[in-house]
């Protein structure tokens, strides 16, 4: 015992960056790809797929929740106590619309209000509700995103930044984290990007999102991004890494990799960001360690983790990407070898 406890000890040493970093996997497809007849096999063995991903040392679940289905709250209350059980933490990721929200799409719900006093009250009241609904669930969330990939705002047109300016965007992103404060002090609120790696998208929103009376620095805990490698050349990993250490340099706030991937196929035309890299479950592995290399850089020890966007999404592979498939299982269900991203 004396002598593993010691291997160990130095194991966790060596990587004392890595031990306390966030290994994530977005599963949010996981229970709607079951109810389709989907099921994932590691080494021959038919599991759940969460408890391979545990198994392979990713401990962090990202849930996405829509305002209507098929990523309604009650399908994510279900999907978080499993991972909870997998022994997963639990970062949900609210569209606050009732479908894809993304840097071009921040539609507001139906059924919520059209102006900005009614919509501040209805964020907070929502985000309130669900925040208490995982909590007395017994599945807390431990890292809440208050929307996704919000460059221009979110709630269009009204938080829409490139229409109304910040002030929108800024005082509802404030009502959301105030109800997030309110209803689970514990929970980790994050904003989130996409294009990390872009220092001028990054230093536009950042500069001009903290406003006094609205949103304020002390209000967010991490700043999450999206870094994918085939949305433009310019996403590399040293682009990435002097972005970063300029908005910690600015914020001092802890680093999120909310969402990335790496193909293992991808047609010739698409041109990816780091060619080094091989197309294969070597290339994802080095991609993603290339990443944490890059987080490990960062002053402070801001560098959270990293989560890998809808690995399992068979018969779904090119969403969200440029490429054909950035899956870490093959279209069968099995495990590829880079499951073992981390
Ligand atoms: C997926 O991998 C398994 C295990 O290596 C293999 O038996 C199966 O044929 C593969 N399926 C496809 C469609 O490649």
């Amino acid at each position: 015992m004396g002598f593993l406890h010691l291997l160990y000890a130095t194991f966790a040493f060596i990587n004392g960056s890595l031990a306390h970093s966030l290994n994530g996997a977005d599963i949010s497809s996981l229970p709607l790809l079951e109810s389709q007849g989907i099921s994932y096999s590691d080494g021959g063995i038919t599991k759940p797929f969460e408890i391979i991903l545990a198994e392979h040392g990713f401990n962090l679940a990202r849930i996405r929740i829509w305002t209507a289905g098929p990523y309604t709250q009650s399908y994510a209350l279900a999907l978080a106590k499993r991972a909870q059980t997998a022994g997963m933490k639990i970062l949900v990721d609210l569209h606050y619309s009732d479908t894809w929200a993304d840097p071009g799409h921040q539609a507001i719900p139906a059924y919520w209000p059209t102006d900005l006093s009614g919509l501040n009250t209805q964020i907070y009241t929502y985000t309130r509700d669900l925040a208490s609904a995982f909590s007395s669930q017994g599945t807390p969330i431990d890292y809440i995103q208050v929307g996704n990939e919000i460059n221009d705002g979110l709630l269009w047109p009204i938080g829409q930044i490139s229409v109304n300016g910040f002030q929108g965007a800024s005082e509802l992103l404030h009502s959301a984290i105030s109800a997030v404060r309110k209803a689970s002090p514990a929970t980790k609120t994050v904003v989130h990007i996409a294009n990390g790696w872009d220092a001028s998208d990054v230093n536009f929103f950042f500069s001009g999102i903290f406003i006094p009376g609205a949103l304020s620095e002390n209000d967010v805990d991490i700043f999450g991004f999206s870094f994918y490698p085939f949305y433009g050349t310019g996403a590399t990993l040293s682009a990435l890494s002097s972005s970063l250490k300029g908005v910690i340099s600015t914020y001092d706030k802890d680093i999120l990799v909310a969402e990335t991937d790496w193909p293992f196929s991808c047609s010739s035309s698409v041109a990816l960001s780091e060619p080094s890299i091989p197309l294969s479950a070597a290339g994802q592995q080095t991609w993603v360690r290339d990443i944490e290399d890059v987080l490990a850089g960062l002053s402070n020890g801001h560098g959270l983790g990293i989560v890998y966007w809808e690995p399992g999404w068979i018969g779904n592979a090119a969403l969200g990407s440029s490429c054909s498939d950035a899956l870490l299982v093959n279209s069968s269900g099995s495990t590829r070898s880079s499951i073992n991203l981390f």
